[in-house]
């Protein structure tokens, strides 16, 4: 640094501490304050480069339409709104159809069972509850063959096969399947969301 014709010497001294005056590059000021010069852009829109709300509003915009397009977390309903969905007979009839296509080549259409469990009894392997039953079909369980139907169907879907769902505990159809996981206690939501739909099963 000593070397540097620049340099000098600055008049203070602290505790017998001097400093050299040493000026930055000039190149090394201009690309500084290029940078200053870039940043109206940044604070406009760092992606778009000057179009468009930004970036962030772009996300939250795709969120939105996404959000949309795809169920609520299953965690979002609570039972009294599923059993709610269940005593909707537009819902139920939706569902029905939702069912039919891509429920019923597993469950059975008459949801009795096959490859999949059957879904009429009151045995349930991941809960009988219709925030269980929304949490099997949103989520899968994919490790033993049921797809994770929230990233295939449309939230009225989902709502309105869960509502069918629901509708079809206690109709006992012939031939069902064995019974799997373990029974649904009397304190269970399931019973009252069926029975508000199906007649009790005899
Ligand atoms: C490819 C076959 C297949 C399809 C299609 C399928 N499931 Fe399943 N489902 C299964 C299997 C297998 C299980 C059992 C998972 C386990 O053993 O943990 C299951 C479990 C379930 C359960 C939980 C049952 C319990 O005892 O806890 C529900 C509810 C259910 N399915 C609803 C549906 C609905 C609604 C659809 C249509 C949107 C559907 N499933 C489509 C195979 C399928």
């Amino acid at each position: 640094m000593a070397d540097n014709k620049q340099d000098h010497l600055l008049e203070h001294s602290y505790d017998g501490i001097q400093e050299y005056d040493n000026p930055l590059p000039t190149w090394w000021k201009w690309v500084f304050y290029a940078t200053i010069l870039v940043v109206p852009i940044y604070l406009w829109d760092p992606m778009g480069i000057g179009v468009g709300p930004g970036k962030v509003k772009a996300y939250e915009e795709q969120m939105a339409a996404f959000n949309a397009a795809h169920p609520k977390s299953a965690g979002t309903y609570t039972d009294d709104q599923l059993v709610a969905f269940a005593k909707d007979p537009a819902k139920v009839e939706a569902g029905k159809v939702v069912f039919t296509s891509y429920c019923a080549a597993c469950h059975r259409p008459d949801g009795g069972g096959m490859i999949g469990p059957n879904l009429t009894d009151d045995f349930w392997i991941h809960g009988g509850k219709p925030t269980d039953i929304m949490k099997t079909v949103v989520d899968g369980v994919l490790a033993k063959g049921m797809p994770n139907w929230g990233k295939v169907l449309k939230p009225d879907q989902i709502e309105g096969a869960v509502a069918y769902v629901q509708t079809l505990h206690g109709t006992n159809p012939p031939n069902p399947k064995e019974p799997q996981g373990v029974q649904a206690g009397a304190d269970s939501a399931a019973a009252p969301a069926a029975a508000a739909t199906t007649p009790p099963a005899k």
